[in-house]
């Protein structure tokens, strides 16, 4: 990975003006973690907990999700967390399609520097932001081993709906271990 490149794409999102998100953060999420890590964990947008701290998944949702990737082996800061959206939606309303238009470059920068082998997609707009083929909902792609061009990538439900919805942990649970036991074959 060119660390000279990242360094600028963070300088470039941190001072980032392109939507109205700009306005009413606190702290632009860039994302946290190894960005050298062959695994990446993709959400939506940071939350309130997230833009105080600038840091993605470090409130409610953030802990459940520690708790399946300890489960699962996985060590949060040997890989890299980052969201579709990197400034907080006031309200946690749904990031607008302008707001993922705006930001989808940010993220596309992101994985053609780090190259990510493997990512796990959080939810619903990770997963449209990610997979070109339509679906109705997480149901009919999560848990599937999605072939990208040089990347694979598993979708799986977003750890706020675990939240809202305890029954949905097993399954999360399922596609986590899914991922750690294909990085654990090749
Ligand atoms: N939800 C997300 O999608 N991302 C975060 O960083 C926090 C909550």
């Amino acid at each position: 990975m060119n660390e000279n490149l990242w360094k600028e794409l963070e300088h470039f999102a941190l001072g980032c003006t392109a939507c109205e998100l700009c306005k009413t953060r606190k702290n632009v999420v860039f994302g946290s973690g190894d960005p050298f890590s062959r695994l990446w964990l993709i959400g939506e947008a940071p939350g309130s907990t997230e833009d105080e701290k600038g840091l993605p998944f470090v409130g409610q949702a953030g802990s459940l999700l520690d708790g399946f990737l300890t489960k699962n082996g996985f060590k949060r800061d040997s890989l890299f967390i980052t969201n579709v959206i990197k400034c907080r939606p006031p309200n946690n309303a749904d990031p607008t399609d302008e707001q993922k238009d705006q930001c989808f470059p940010i993220l596309t920068a992101q994985l053609s520097i780090g190259k990510p082998k493997y990512v796990l997609a959080l939810g619903r707009h990770a997963a449209e932001a990610l997979v070109p083929r339509p679906f109705k909902s997480i149901k009919e792609i999560r848990g599937q081993i999605i072939q990208l061009d040089e990347v694979k990538v598993v979708v799986t439900y977003h750890p706020a709906a675990v939240l809202r919805n305890p029954r949905l942990g097993e399954i999360v649970d399922h596609d986590i271990q899914m991922m750690s036991k294909l990085i654990a074959g090749e």
